[in-house]
């Protein structure tokens, strides 16, 4: 079964809570080792922007998860491809927060230094993501 990335973008919704995130890292984390699913996730304290690798059925699966989870709202997909090789295989879950989204990293994909991945091409979302994985210590 073929390689696929999927990159969406979300908000938090009125009942998340800070506290939350370490949640969803955890069962992410789990989950995917689980399923061979590899990512990131970039969290600003109000938008989401996180990437899926893997067979293509598994990610399709993870994510219809996450779309039902009401921690965050207006899910959008940016990008959904097929892939040769992971870039994230070294995460099953790398997190991104918003101590790294600078104002040079943001402007350097989009028109604005703040984080606004709503606004995002998924090319950009992707290679933004890319950058973060060369630039920040991704945990
Ligand atoms: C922003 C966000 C990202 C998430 N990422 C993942 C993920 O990568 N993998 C995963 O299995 N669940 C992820 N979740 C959690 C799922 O939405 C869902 O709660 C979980 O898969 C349910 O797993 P469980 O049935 O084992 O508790 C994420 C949730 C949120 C809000």
């Amino acid at each position: 079964m073929e390689l696929v990335r999927l990159v969406y973008v979300s908000k938090i919704s009125d009942t998340f809570n800070e506290a939350d995130i370490v949640n969803i890292l955890e069962t992410a984390r789990s989950n995917n080792h689980k399923h061979g699913v590899t990512g990131l996730l970039c969290f600003n304290r109000k938008f989401f922007l996180q990437c899926l690798e893997g067979n293509r059925n598994t990610v399709n699966y993870i994510y219809n998860l996450i779309l039902n989870d009401n921690r965050h709202q207006d899910k959008v997909m940016l990008y959904y491809q097929p892939i040769v090789q992971r870039a994230f295989s070294n995460w099953s879950m790398g997190y991104v927060p918003d101590t790294a989204l600078t104002a040079e990293i943001n402007l350097m994909f989009s028109d604005s230094i703040e984080f606004t991945p709503y606004e995002m091409t998924g090319e950009s979302a992707h290679q933004l993501m890319l950058e973060l994985k060369e630039k920040v210590n991704v945990v």
